[in-house]
């Protein structure tokens, strides 16, 4: 039995378009899931770096210097590996760098201009990531800055619609693995790094499971929910309960809100979120699973 997981980030939408996306972005990660688990995640994710609906690689928000700036991270449970690059610019796939990372060096997280140069030293050509949305959404921030009032733009997305990072957890039957893509929030401060490529903060694989998670990037830094997540499943919680803990704690530890995907070593998902939507396909064996939903806790935070 094989699982691949993935999610398309908090708030973004569930229409049919984007679906469509995320089950391609599955196919592909299966079709490479014989290779190994890692070629499978990144396949998944470069399928969502290349589509300007998803807040990775091209169309990702733009920092406050209207620069696309992206974090991306890999953790395999069963090598026990972990790499990720952080506030990377001018790569149109982050993880795939990530990727570089864990496979050719004992390194795990490189940032700025070294990962740059890591990225061209590995043949990653130059790639501009700025949607012409995603500048005009930012374009109009910067004025109502000027003019003294609050963006109206979401500031996850930078634009009408919500979305955040995108994540993929993977189980093959003989381990387990977590990657993430983001380009965090928009509006932020330059060099600002999110919960991406913060190992048990936004991602985390053992053993025993693999986690990964979409939501204010601070929050989840702050209080390692990623990790909660593994010691739950570790304690014997099943990844749903495990994860709908985890944000009950985020609520009321921070107040924010999240979406978490968890998968564990006897292939059991768990996925919930607290906002308004949050994509999510399951591929079981090479089929999408009709009957999975994330569970929305939504309502229930809030009555606390
Ligand atoms: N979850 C995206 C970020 O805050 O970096």
């Amino acid at each position: 039995m094989n699982i691949i997981a993935l999610h398309g980030g908090l708030d973004t939408s569930r229409s049919r378009s984007f679906m469509e996306i995320l089950e391609r972005a599955a196919l592909d990660g299966f079709m490479l899931l014989a290779e190994g688990r890692v070629p499978a995640v990144e396949a998944v994710l470069n399928v969502l770096e290349d589509s300007p609906n998803f807040n990775c690689g091209f169309g990702a928000v733009l920092n406050m210097d209207g620069e696309v700036e992206l974090d991306a991270s890999i953790c395999d449970g069963e090598t026990g590996r972990f790499a990720a690059v952080a506030a990377i610019r001018d790569v149109r796939h982050p993880v795939s760098v990530a990727r570089r990372l864990l496979e050719e060096t004992s390194q795990v997280v490189l940032a700025g201009d070294g990962a740059l140069q890591f990225a061209r030293q590995h043949g990653f050509p130059e790639e501009n990531c700025i949607s012409e949305e995603q500048l005009d959404a930012w374009r109009k921030a910067r004025e109502s800055l000027a003019r003294g009032e609050k963006p109206a733009q979401n500031l996850y997305t930078g634009l009408a619609y919500h979305g955040d990072t995108v994540g993929c957890v993977v189980w093959d039957g003989k381990g387990l693995t977590a990657a993430s893509s983001t380009g965090g929030c928009s509006l932020k401060l330059p060099g600002r790094v999110g919960d991406t490529p913060s190992l048990g903060g936004g991602v985390y694989a053992t053993r025993l499971s693999a986690v990964v998670c979409t939501g204010i990037g601070e929050s989840f830094v702050e209080t390692l929910t990623a990790k909660f997540v593994d010691e739950k499943i570790a304690g014997g919680a099943h990844p749903q309960q495990a994860v709908e803990l985890a944000l009950r704690r985020l609520a009321e530890l921070k107040g924010a809100e999240g979406g978490i995907l968890a998968v564990d070593a006897q292939g059991r998902i768990g996925s919930a979120f607290n906002a308004g939507q949050f994509p999510v396909v399951v591929m079981e064996e090479g089929r999408v699973r009709r009957d999975f939903e994330p569970v929305n806790l939504r309502r229930a935070l809030s009555a606390h």
